[in-house]
């Protein structure tokens, strides 16, 4: 294209036909990936990272090329001299940020990070395996030295960690997220230990039994599609990591696990998973391709599925609705065991060295401490050597339990050896949004419990799509936040939360 033709057309209508091509070839490739983690039988493994990685560069080439005829750069003076506002000013920002983003990383390094990735992970799969962290230190140490690359080539003011953390939840800096989660810190660390010290015990194993896999399905498949899921634009399958992935707004997946004696397992993770499915199918369908079709932030994301797992999904009146729906499919052991107790089992709290098994109160401090560490190895200020004495000393402090190996500990999640830095307190900023628009949420639907508890759940379904899904990236997250609720991201609402919710299940004072 010429500048001629620039000038001609209308620069923001080329803009969005690129964008919308590359979100086909995008689309192309998560269908590959999806079925990679369904259906693709072993042998493939290899012939499919190729073909996925050809697309890849195939749809970064098309990214590098939005600005070739200098496109972008055009929209971009445009908007500084005032042309747009609104829809098209975030459609411009938004695409100028990732298009730098993808520019800033010189292709060397990226090829480097991509290939040590693949080498750390097959690392730390062996030393976790052995549960020695020795193994995987010196490629822990590579990753530390690239990833601090990436944060020189991505730019920062103040520290390292600003750029990682900005790439998953943008507009977020350490010295903010160091102030939310401290805050959450101060809280739960006592609130936990007057939980411990409650006379109010639960025995879990009551759940327990056989639960045979077909049924479990149609009963998941019952509940994701009651609280609103769109079976005719989406599919649910299972996987060893439950995930949600979308082709495009009229064809949203997830997966979600099953354990044959426990029939709790695989509903948690498709409650959660059905979250993230219904923000993505609540984009609107004539933006697909665009940022304005495109979910927030992780930390935004995790916000829907979190509260659709936590704040609804082990809420009274949410099993109010369906607990005599999983008597009835279950009778046993549930037919037997009254609802209150099964309530409060739903909502034990249990410090473990576990994170992915963590319940609502502990499950931050999980994060914490890893954000705590992954900041200070990217500041230089802790040396990845003595990383695991620290993760167990925090453990220890936060969780009052003692890890007994680092398989247990510091080697129990992937992130790290996947380049993952800067991604974790995206969970916990989810928890937090969760209990915040929850909130807002609340104070709109005064008889939003009552309408739960006779299974009508396209109430909060509606305004969490008019809320929050509909803008896509129209708002930033903070602008969103403050929109929806009145007040920037805190931890108020999430501690108020857990104070009126486990003081009544623990009895406390
Ligand atoms: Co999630």
């Amino acid at each position: 294209m010429s500048e001629n033709d620039l000038t001609n057309a209308i620069p923001i209508e080329i803009l969005k036909s690129r964008l919308k091509e590359i979100a086909l070839f995008s689309s192309a490739s998560y269908v590959l990936q999806w079925d990679q983690e369904v259906h693709m039988p072993k042998k493939a493994v290899e012939y499919r990272a190729k073909t996925l990685s050809e697309l890849s560069a195939l749809i970064h080439q098309k990214y590098l090329a939005l600005d070739r005829d200098k496109l972008l750069t055009l929209l971009k003076e445009n908007l500084e001299k005032g042309k747009y506002a609104d829809d098209e000013e975030a459609l411009i920002l938004e695409t100028w940020r990732n298009y730098e983003q993808r520019t800033k990383l010189p292709e060397a390094h990226v090829r480097e990070l991509s290939e040590l990735t693949s080498n750390a992970q097959h690392h730390w799969a062996e030393a976790r395996k052995q549960s020695d962290f020795s193994l995987f230190l010196p490629w822990l140490e590579k990753m530390i030295f690239l990833q601090k690359k990436t944060a020189k080539y991505l730019g920062y003011k103040k520290s390292p960690y600003d750029a990682l953390l900005d790439v998953n939840e943008p507009g977020m800096t350490a010295d903010k997220a160091s102030k939310i989660l401290n805050d959450v810190k101060d809280f739960l660390i006592p609130f936990l230990l007057k939980i411990k010290k409650s006379k109010i015990k639960v025995d879990a194993k009551k759940t327990k039994g056989e639960f045979p896999i077909l049924n479990q399905i149609g009963f998941n498949l019952f509940v994701a599609k009651k609280i609103g899921y769109d079976l005719e634009a989406g599919k649910i399958d299972s996987s060893t990591h439950p995930f949600t992935i979308t082709f495009h707004q009229t064809d949203v997946r997830f997966t979600t696990r099953f354990k044959e004696n426990d029939a709790l397992y695989a509903l948690g993770s498709t409650i959660h998973e059905t979250g993230h499915a219904l923000y993505e199918q609540g984009l609107t369908e004539e933006d697909f391709g665009t940022p304005l079709g495109e979910a927030i932030s992780l930390g935004i994301h995790e916000s829907q599925s979190r509260m659709w797992e936590n704040n609804i999904g082990k809420s009274l009146d949410f099993w109010k609705y369906f607990y005599p729906k999983l008597q009835k499919e279950f009778p046993k052991p549930f037919k037997k065991l009254p609802m209150t107790e099964f309530y409060k089992i739903v909502n034990k709290v249990t410090p473990s060295f576990i994170r992915t098994e963590a319940d609502e109160v502990t499950y931050n401090l999980h994060i914490i401490m890893r954000f705590e560490i992954e900041k200070e190895l990217m500041e230089g200020t802790l040396e990845a050597k003595n990383a695991p004495k620290v993760w167990n000393q925090k453990m220890q402090k936060y969780l009052g339990v003692k890890v007994p190996s680092d398989r247990l500990g510091i080697l129990q999640d992937v992130h790290w050896s996947g380049g993952l830095f800067g991604y974790f307190p995206t969970y916990s900023f989810g928890n937090l949004y969760a209990a915040q628009f929850y909130a807002a949420m609340l104070k709109d639907i005064p008889d939003l419990a009552k309408r739960f508890a006779r299974g009508e759940f396209l109430t909060a379904r509606e305004w969490l799509r008019n809320k929050i899904h509909v803008h896509g990236k129209r708002y930033t997250a903070d602008e969103l936040v403050l929109e929806v609720t009145g007040e920037s991201l805190n931890s108020k609402y999430f501690q108020e939360y857990l104070i009126a919710k486990y003081s009544k299940i623990y009895n406390l004072k």
